[in-house]
């Protein structure tokens, strides 16, 4: 269990995240809200590139600043850039991940080919990064986050750039692992997330403005959609 504790993060002048709190069990949690409302900074602080300026983050009661070298074991990230090694190929990239997520190395070729698989992207390891479509770097980064089987799984736009076959096939592997591990998807994408998340969880400028299960959230706004839900809470935003 993920719980998020009175959380804020202030860079310079910007407060980018203002008193949050979340608790996160097995399932699929949808991070949901325009431009700069906070997202990628939570999803930061959770997996410690980020430091919080107030609050705290537990991992099973214990704090994650002090499970050090263990939590890394515990989660797999997706970031929201892509930060690929360009010269490498699709293996090398993901079994250099391997190596730094300390995974034995008798597993290492036998795990690069089941995380790959799971994103259809066993055919296309032998070419470099660079060569590679958007969407099949994506595929990509969500692969290296799986490696070692990690129970805690933050997304960060995770679909971006996909076409909709790989979305409709990328949202399946998401949905398989919800039964036994903890998803944090943060998305534009309503649509990926509406039929298979837990909790959705509204962030407007750094604070979570309404959170629930879809459709409590659509008895709540008196809706039929996701994105009519989204429409009513930042429909008349011009800015964040
Ligand atoms: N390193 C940084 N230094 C200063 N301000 C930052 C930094 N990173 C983010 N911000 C600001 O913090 C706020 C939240 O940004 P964040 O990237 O978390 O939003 P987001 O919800 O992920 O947005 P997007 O949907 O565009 O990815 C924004 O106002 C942003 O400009
Ligand atoms: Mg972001």
């Amino acid at each position: 269990m993920l719980e998020v504790k009175d959380l804020s993060k202030t860079y310079k002048d910007v407060q980018a995240l203002n008193h949050v709190h979340l608790t996160l069990k097995e399932g699929v949690y949808a991070l949901l809200g325009p431009n700069g409302s906070g997202k990628s900074t939570l999803m930061n602080l959770i997996c410690q590139q980020l430091k919080p300026t107030t609050g705290k983050i537990l991992w099973n009661q214990q704090e994650i600043s002090k499970l050090g070298h263990d939590y890394y074991k515990i989660l797999g990230y997706a970031p929201q850039l892509q930060g690929l090694y360009e010269e490498m190929s699709g293996l090398r990239f993901l079994t250099y991940m391997a190596l730094l997520k300390d995974i034995p190395k008798k597993d290492i070729d036998a795990e690069v080919q089941r995380v790959a698989k799971l994103v259809n992207m066993q055919e296309h390891l032998t070419k470099k990064c660079r060569a590679y479509s958007g969407g099949m770097k994506q595929r990509l980064l969500v692969a290296q986050a799986l490696l070692g089987n990690p129970q805690l799984l933050l997304f960060d736009e995770p679909t971006a750039g996909l076409d909709p076959k790989e979305r409709v096939s990328l949202r399946k592997v998401f949905a398989k692992l919800s039964k036994h591990h903890i998803l944090l998807i943060a998305t534009h994408v309503v649509s990926d997330v509406e039929t298979i998340a837990e909790e959705i969880i509204f962030l407007k400028k750094g604070e979570v403005v309404n959170i629930g299960c879809v459709n409590a959230l659509f008895e709540e706004y008196h809706q039929s959609s996701l994105e009519d839900v989204y429409l009513e809470l930042f429909g008349d935003d011009e800015d964040v």
